[in-house]
């Protein structure tokens, strides 16, 4: 049956270029991952905040190096794609990327973590700000999506300081190591 609309990116539109770097702030930016950043991985993966509202943990550094080499074919396959949040040394304090990409709708979900000793200096908004930016302005997105538990209110204030306009609540959509849990759903339109 043909299809009455045409997707609103062509396939290639995202994996066919390289993984952009991202500059974010003075000393702040984002990156591909690379096999060295598996120590910060299990930093992240150690924490109990991201494996609660990331429903996983990391168990060896095998799993950090298969962690942070998923991200090349996802990127390529055009289904998702992470950027390590970098300081001024190049080393890892956190990552945001999109997850869910859909060319047809030019839509993706978004995440974000931040390891526990760069918290509360604004790492997450501002990546967060900077990969919507680029995300509408030059990969041609149309629109971003972020959905956090009614319990991290955390993850709230971050998703409104950047912008994200909230849409309503999800009831008992998603399961946590607690049981279920309403989401509460954000967005922003390229417009
Ligand atoms: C949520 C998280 C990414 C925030 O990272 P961060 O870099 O510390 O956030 P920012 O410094 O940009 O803070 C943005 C806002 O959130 C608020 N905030 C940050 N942590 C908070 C907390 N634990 N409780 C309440 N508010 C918090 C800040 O005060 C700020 O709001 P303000 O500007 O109105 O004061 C980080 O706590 C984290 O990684 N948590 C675990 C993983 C997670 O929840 N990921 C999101 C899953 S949907």
């Amino acid at each position: 049956m043909p299809l009455l609309v045409a997707p609103a990116l062509p396939a290639g539109s995202i994996g066919g270029q390289e993984q952009p770097h991202l500059p974010v702030r003075p000393g702040l930016a984002l990156r591909a991952w690379r096999d060295d950043d598996g120590p910060s991985v299990r930093v992240a993966f150690n924490c109990p905040a991201i494996q609660r509202w990331h429903v996983r943990r990391l168990d060896s550094d095998d799993e950090a190096r298969a962690w942070t080499a998923q991200w090349a074919g996802r990127w390529r396959a055009e289904t998702a794609a992470s950027w390590a949040i970098v300081d001024a040394d190049d080393r890892p304090v956190g990552q945001v990327g999109w997850r869910g990409v859909l060319l047809a709708e030019a839509s993706a979900h978004l995440s974000y973590w931040v390891l526990p000793a760069a918290r509360g200096r604004g790492i997450a908004t501002a990546a967060l700000r900077a990969l919507t930016r680029w995300s509408f302005t030059r990969a041609g997105l149309h629109r971003l999506a972020l959905e956090h538990s009614t319990a991290n209110t955390a993850s709230c204030r971050v998703a409104a300081r950047a912008g994200f306009i909230e849409e309503g609540v999800a009831r008992g959509s998603v399961r946590h190591a607690d049981g279920w849990h309403d989401m509460h759903l954000h967005s922003r339109l390229a417009t």
